[in-house]
């Protein structure tokens, strides 16, 4: 591939990637084996304070040689140092909150690992955060705690689906939904949405047409990744009453619903002014995208409906860690202060891209996103400039999209990830996680702008 592309890692650090570059010998965290970013601050020192009480997320926190997803998967595949910056994978590169490293080290102190006697104290403060952060009152009785979204989710097309019949998603749409309706064994629909002033938005002729008598689930993603959207009252009433009409069930994953832009206001599933609405879903959502702790592998469930609940109740078998119960309590317990200031700073990076892209970037096209810490960036004039469509024929790619991913890491070091795993309507785009430090973001954006702005 390095070859037909007529670049190497030598020519890339000539000619292509030079701010890049700096910022892999410089203080950035890359995947540059010699980073100093390696040096910049060690995993065991504590989170700085600034003096005005604000942390500090400028300050790049390396994840180089973590064994993190983000960062150390994408090199696999570019064994000669190209890949430099991953922007790919939903995790965040910030330093977790101090209350969560500090109630992890207290567990520590205890060096016996047996089975844990109750989860109602995490419980609870899920209940506690999802009142005050969204209003809604959940009863611990109407949740019940999993180790991730997608085993929530799998349990609920098991639950409601009978096997090999559908459900719908509006696309594009998180690709593991694919994955999750595999394991369940049942067939996706994709409902590809419109696009009205740029914004994405539900087709409902397409969705009302599609919803045939099998179609038996709606897997409702709000906020949506990728593309941003943070659904409104209107829109998740005319669904409901949709899907209601249709005898189709509801389920709203949710887990991008903390990281919401300033002046959008996140509608959950169950706060819908219809009880008949909100009695038709089963919402499932976690700690992880707010706190970043995927890797705790705790999430929950949670039903208005009790019959719903109960139904994925017996399709469900997963039991959280001692590790990741202390991680959850004390981030929904002592972290809002952490959490609001980072979506705020999250907040100012969008506006940022937004900015850079519009004076610096002519040929991509980006749409204000609403919520969640990703962007889905229109890149369908540089694929067409450099014919990925072709040479994804060429060179036995997937799809033109994961041509130009290969593209863009050979000719710029930034791994994005690719449009057309996001189902109809993702042909163009390539999803850019922006929950870096602002320095990161500018050498990326610089050298995507670099590498893209020579070819058309
Ligand atoms: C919409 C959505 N759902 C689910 C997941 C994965 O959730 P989990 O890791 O809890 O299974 C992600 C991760 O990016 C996501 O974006």
């Amino acid at each position: 591939m390095t070859k037909h592309m007529g670049l190497n890692r030598r020519t890339f650090m000539q000619n292509a990637g030079l701010t890049a570059l700096a910022g892999a010998a410089g203080t950035l965290a890359t995947a540059a084996p010699h980073a100093d970013a390696q040096e910049s601050m060690s995993a065991s020192e504590s989170y700085p304070r600034l003096s005005n009480g604000k942390y500090d997320f400028d300050r790049v926190y390396n994840r180089v040689n973590t064994n993190c997803s983000r960062w150390d998967s994408p090199p696999r595949n570019y064994p000669n140092g190209e890949f430099q910056y991953g922007m790919g994978v939903a995790s965040m590169d910030f330093e977790c909150a101090p209350c969560i490293t500090e109630a992890l080290q207290e567990r520590i102190k205890h060096h016996n690992w047996g089975y844990m006697s109750s989860t109602q104290s995490v419980t609870e403060a899920i209940v506690r955060w999802t009142g005050d952060r969204h209003g809604v009152d959940i009863g611990v009785e109407e949740l019940t705690l999993s180790d991730g979204v997608y085993p929530g989710v799998i349990a609920a097309l098991r639950a409601f689906v009978p096997q090999h019949e559908k459900i719908i998603v509006t696309t594009p749409a998180y690709n593991g939904f694919y994955t999750m309706a595999e394991q369940a064994n049942v067939q996706i629909v994709d409902s590809q949405m419109k696009r009205v002033n740029g914004r994405f938005e539900f087709d409902f002729d397409d969705l009302e047409a599609k919803m045939t008598p099998d179609v038996r689930v709606m897997l409702l993603c709000n906020p949506q990744n990728p593309t941003g959207n943070v659904w409104t009252e209107d829109e998740l009433m005319r669904l409901g009453k949709l899907c209601l009409e249709k005898n189709v069930i509801v389920v709203s994953d949710e887990i991008h619903c903390d990281i919401i832009r300033s002046g959008q206001k996140l509608v959950p599933f169950a706060s819908l002014p219809d009880q008949a609405v909100v009695n038709n879903s089963v919402i499932v959502t976690a700690v992880s995208k707010t706190f970043n702790l995927a890797g705790m592998k705790i999430a929950h469930y949670y039903s208005k409906n009790p019959i719903l609940l109960a139904r994925v109740n017996a399709y469900h078998r997963a039991e959280v860690s001692t590790l990741g119960a202390a991680a959850t309590e004390a981030a929904y317990t002592h972290g809002a202060d952490w959490f609001d200031q980072a979506n705020a700073y999250m907040d100012s990076t969008h506006t940022m891209v937004e900015e850079y892209i519009t004076a610096k970037m002519p040929s991509v096209v980006y749409t204000r996103n609403e919520g969640t810490f990703m962007t889905f960036l229109d890149f369908s004039k540089v694929l067409q400039a450099i014919d990925a469509e072709g040479q994804a024929v060429a060179h036995g790619k997937q799809s033109a999209e994961h041509y130009f991913q290969d593209w863009l890491v050979y000719n710029s070091g930034v791994y994005l990830n690719p449009g057309s795993t996001y189902g109809m309507g993702g042909e163009g785009h390539m999803r850019l996680n922006i929950a870096s430090s602002k320095a990161v973001i500018k050498d990326v954006l610089d050298a995507i702008a670099l590498a893209t702005n020579k070819v058309v």
